[in-house]
């Protein structure tokens, strides 16, 4: 693995992406949200009239994926994230996204990657590790606050079951299930606020790459 890649992992709306984003810009490093590949394969393979429990139509959307698609705002929506995590259990589609995130994990500089299997099957040589979760109510508070931010009414209980329902089935699934790796650091941000958890991420990843300095150090022939 070229330089130094942060891997984040964790359950729906549990504070990653905000992490990541921050950890992002104080290193310098681009970014790869993950679970924006899978709702667009979601969202493709609905919108192409395919059956998302299909591992064929599935398959067929993740092989065809447009990088493009991903700047499109209907990928935020709950309808995607759900669609993301049914299509998410093919073993097809995951590896039909195999190796796009394994290249942007070794390239140069290094790269914050999140989502489910980042620490466990993209990156499992990746230095430093976090584990981003928080209580389910929680969640789906945060998650229901976002959604009526971006204007779609809904009602919390509903975004409570589609949490619950969404945890089961990305913990749940046979390929790379939503576990955490066994040298990830656990960042539980029930009772943080944003500041705070960014501020704690930051320091596991300063004590990882204090580790990961010392040993290129120690072993300056490692690319
Ligand atoms: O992080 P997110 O909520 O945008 O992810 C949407 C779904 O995509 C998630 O419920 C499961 C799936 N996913 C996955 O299986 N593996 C990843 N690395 C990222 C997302």
């Amino acid at each position: 693995m070229a330089g130094f890649v942060i891997a984040v992992d964790g359950p729906a709306a549990s504070g990653k992406g905000t992490v990541s984003a921050g950890l992002a810009r104080l290193y310098d490093l681009p970014m790869l949200d993950t679970g924006l590949l899978y709702r667009a394969v979601g969202v493709a393979a609905a919108r192409a009239g395919g059956n998302l429990d299909d591992p064929a139509d599935a398959g067929a959307a993740a092989r065809a994926l447009d990088l493009e698609a991903l700047h499109d705002p209907a990928l935020r929506t709950r309808e995607a994230g759900e669609a993301a995590s049914r299509v998410a259990v093919h073993p097809e589609v995951r590896a039909a996204l195999l190796d796009l995130q394994r290249a942007f994990a070794a390239r140069g500089p290094g790269a914050v990657i999140d989502g489910r299997d980042i620490g466990t099957v993209i990156a499992p040589d990746a230095p430093a590790k976090l584990f981003v979760t928080a209580s389910p109510q929680v969640r789906a508070e945060r998650r229901w606050r976002q959604l009526l931010g971006q204007g779609e009414a809904v009602e919390y209980e509903a975004v409570l079951a589609d949490i619950r329902r969404r945890d089961e089935r990305d913990s749940g699934r046979a390929a790379a299930p939503l576990v955490r790796a066994a040298d990830a650091v656990l960042l539980d941000t029930s009772e943080m606020t944003i500041d705070e958890a960014a501020d704690a991420a930051r320091r596991i990843v300063e004590a990882a790459r204090a580790r990961w300095e010392t040993s290129r150090g120690a072993n300056p022939t490692t690319p």
